[in-house]
């Protein structure tokens, strides 16, 4: 078998590479280690920045996201359950957010990887990039008990956090920078009306809460917590009182309790590896870096890097250059650590830190008070979160 470009992961940065890879006429395979329903069906970003909504509408799959989706046009922040808005559109010239979740997104690129006979095989095991320092890579798997190879031009890892491709770098040449946080996120999804037209970002005595959205009759909500409890600890009467406390008795007035029909608990990770390309592999979103949720990045940065990277490898397929893939790590590098910055900075003013010492509180609450009255803080924060340009001036 031989293909272009061997991509592993069918996540949401693997599938958008493989739609603007066709898109550019370049042959591309897919291998995804889970099935099909699984990937779909992960309950994860729920965010969709400006450049995401774009590419949704460059590709023709953005329809239902139209439709469906959500526009804000700001966001809320509370602190110890007073409530303020922040408009973005007004602070960054008309910029907003959608809401859709990233199970959404799935759906609309499969439908449109399958309208579009892109190859994407799923269970695919033992997945083996090979000869990534030579000309001539390729990757290996099991398919249903059955060895497999496809020879190819460059590898990209698509394949998450978790995923094989970056431990192909060498040791010697990866760096990795990492800040590990010490809580979580206990996440619902109920089918309830959500409290609030836009999100609220809150900072309590308690710790961190969100309360977010999916649709106007479904309510996904986040409260932080210690990594050491378990999600037996967090029955759904606890949750909605934790929620209520936190969000404040204005908000609180306005939330619907309801049965939880997903829970779990995340951690939180700041993770950049560098470089994003080694001989003919390249990284492409979770594979290469990690936000803590609370910038609502993750997905927006995997959109972005593949971006660069379509770019870079349609100008190689077009005119044989190899300047632009030369320069895509860097590229990609300097918008992801401009959002690591800003997931890092929102964790920091929001969650309660085991060590916190009621004069770090006093400077949480100081730098809320601050962002509430002053329109340059606000802008900042707005045109961090509706997410940084493309293509900086
Ligand atoms: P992934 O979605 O992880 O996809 C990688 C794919 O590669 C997976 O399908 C995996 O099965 C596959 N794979 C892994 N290893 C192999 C292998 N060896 N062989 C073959 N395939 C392999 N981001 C936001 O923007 N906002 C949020 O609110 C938000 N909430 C989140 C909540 C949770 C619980 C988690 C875990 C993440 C959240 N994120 C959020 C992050 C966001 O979901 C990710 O940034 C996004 O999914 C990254 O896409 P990706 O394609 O790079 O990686
Ligand atoms: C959601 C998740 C986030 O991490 C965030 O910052 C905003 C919204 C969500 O799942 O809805």
């Amino acid at each position: 078998m031989r293909t272009q470009v061997a991509i592993i992961g069918a996540g949401p940065a693997g599938l958008f590479l493989a739609l603007l890879l066709r898109e550019a006429g370049i042959d591309a395979l897919v291998l995804e280690r889970q099935t099909q329903d699984y990937v779909q069906g992960r309950v994860r970003a729920g965010v969709l920045e400006q450049v995401a909504v774009e590419l949704m509408d460059r590709l023709g799959i953005g329809a239902r996201m139209h439709r469906e989706g959500l526009i804000h046009t700001g966001t809320n922040l509370a602190v110890d359950g007073e409530v303020f808005h922040i408009n973005f559109a007004k602070l960054t010239g008309g910029q907003t957010i959608m809401v859709y979740g990233q199970s959404e997104v799935m759906k609309d690129l499969n439908d449109a990887i399958a309208a579009r006979d892109v190859k994407v095989i799923y269970e695919a095991t033992d997945v083996a990039p090979q000869a990534l320092d030579t000309v001539d890579p390729f990757v290996t798997w099991c398919e249903n008990g059955v060895a497999k190879r496809v020879d190819c031009d460059f590898v990209v890892g698509c394949d998450g956090y978790h995923g094989v491709a970056r431990s192909c770098i060498p040791a010697s040449i990866l760096k990795t920078f990492e800040r590990v946080y010490p809580f979580g996120w206990l996440g619902i999804l109920a089918d309830v009306p959500p409290c609030e037209e836009e999100l609220i970002y809150a900072n309590h005595e308690r710790g961190f809460a969100l309360a977010s959205m999916r649709s106007p009759t479904r309510s996904r909500y986040y409260v932080q917590c210690a990594l050491s409890e378990k999600i037996e600890e967090w029955p759904d009467d606890r949750i909605w009182d934790e929620i209520c406390t936190r969000l404040g008795p204005e908000a609180a007035a306005k939330v619907t309790r309801g049965p939880s029909f997903e829970k779990s608990i995340a951690p939180l990770r700041s993770f950049v590896t560098e470089p994003m390309r080694w001989g003919h592999l390249f990284l492409a979103g979770d594979a290469a870096h990690i936000v803590p949720p609370t910038g609502a990045k993750g997905l927006n940065l995997a959109v972005s890097d593949v971006i660069f990277l379509s770019e870079a490898l349609a100008e190689y397929y077009e005119n044989g250059s190899q300047a632009a893939l030369d320069n895509y790590s860097t590229r990609a590098l300097a918008r992801v650590w401009k959002a690591e910055r800003f997931s890092w900075w929102f964790t920091g003013l929001t969650h309660r830190f085991p060590n916190t010492e009621p004069f770090d509180r006093k400077m949480q609450v100081a730098e809320l008070e601050y962002i509430r009255s002053s329109r340059a803080a606000q802008a900042t924060l707005a045109e961090n979160y509706v997410g940084l340009p493309l293509r900086p001036n």
